[in-house]
């Protein structure tokens, strides 16, 4: 019977099918990158997810055997891909079934941050609410301004959707234009800096690769208007978070939306200091809907590469 690792958790929704038909091991979330390697033995499939670096080590540690990295997650930054070709090991992620989620994240960090959640609740919370005043809080209003959505993905084009209920500009960046979006929701599509300097919100949809590691560096907020809103739930490396610290504390953007960082799960201190950042723990995907959704495509993917069939989401 072939073996499946599951290095951390996987949900119901995929673990009942795997584990009807083949030997499943969990290594649970507490498990150590010093106990995957014991825990991949033997192992056809690895169900890895974004906090599991899967590099040369691990898969030979897996052994010649192994046919499948399973990602529990649509990124797969953690999965060292040339490794995987290197030994004809088929890498696999989870689209779709989170793009509503991602999207509507997306979209409550944008009015979050817009409309200055933090500062504003922080104040309520702490008693120094002292009544109505018309001067303080004073927010962006999405309807009537330009949102910047930089890569229209599955994700970027669903939060542009969303968001163009709001009635606003669209501008985006993505490495081919995007027809549909162009001519549903007037899109246009720019440069980075163009985006940068015209967009009253810059929404960040684009996969971690080295390309677009630090895209939003203190060159790139120095572009951005001061009034204007940073949100990001693709990853972390995205941006610089020590610039970003620096621009919302100087007001030099208004505020961020932030639901991934790196280095994850440590936070840097300046942006937990700074009270213009709405700061969530990477939940983008984390709706009942989704994730049990995520959790079974795992399984039609471990279950169709080990029946020798293509599997439905390859990425390598
Ligand atoms: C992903 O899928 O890449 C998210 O970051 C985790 O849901």
């Amino acid at each position: 019977m072939s073996r499946v690792a599951v290095v951390r958790k996987l949900l119901d929704a995929g673990l009942i099918p795997l584990q009807d038909r083949f030997e499943v091991r969990v290594g649970g979330l507490g498990s150590s990158d010093q106990g995957w390697p014991s825990l991949v033995a033997g192992a056809s499939a690895i169900v890895a997810d974004p906090t599991v670096k899967v590099d040369a080590e691990l898969l030979d540690a897996a052994g010649t055997q192994l046919r499948l990295v399973a990602n529990f997650a649509v990124g797969h930054d953690n999965v060292d891909l040339g490794a995987c070709r290197e030994r004809s090991v088929i890498v696999t992620n989870t689209p779709d079934v989170l793009t509503n989620a991602t999207a509507e994240l997306a979209l409550a960090l944008t009015l979050s941050a817009a409309r200055l959640f933090p500062e504003a609740e922080a104040d309520l919370r702490n008693g120094r609410w002292t009544g109505w005043d018309p001067t303080a809080y004073r927010g962006l209003e999405l309807s009537g301004s330009t949102v910047g959505v930089v890569g229209m993905g599955r994700i970027g084009a669903r939060y542009a959707e969303l968001v163009c209920g709001f009635g606003v500009e669209l501008l985006y960046t993505s490495r081919s234009p995007k027809p549909e979006a162009e001519s549903a929701l007037g899109a246009v599509r720019v440069g980075l800096i163009e985006l940068l300097s015209r967009a009253d919100v810059v929404s960040l949809h684009a996969p971690a690769t080295p390309e677009t590691h630090h895209m939003v560096d203190s060159e790139a907020l120095a572009l951005m208007k001061p009034t204007s809103v940073l949100v990001n739930t693709a990853r972390g490396t995205l941006v610089d978070s020590t610039a970003l610290a620096s621009a919302l504390v100087d007001g030099r953007i208004a505020a961020a939306g932030l639901d991934v960082y790196e280095g994850e799960p440590q936070v840097p201190e300046a942006l937990l200091a700074a009270p213009n950042a709405v700061l969530l723990p990477h939940i983008g995907s984390a709706t009942r809907k989704a994730r049990d959704g995520m959790a079974l495509t795992v399984a039609e993917n471990v279950i169709a590469v080990l029946s020798g069939d293509q599997p439905p989401n390859r990425v390598v």
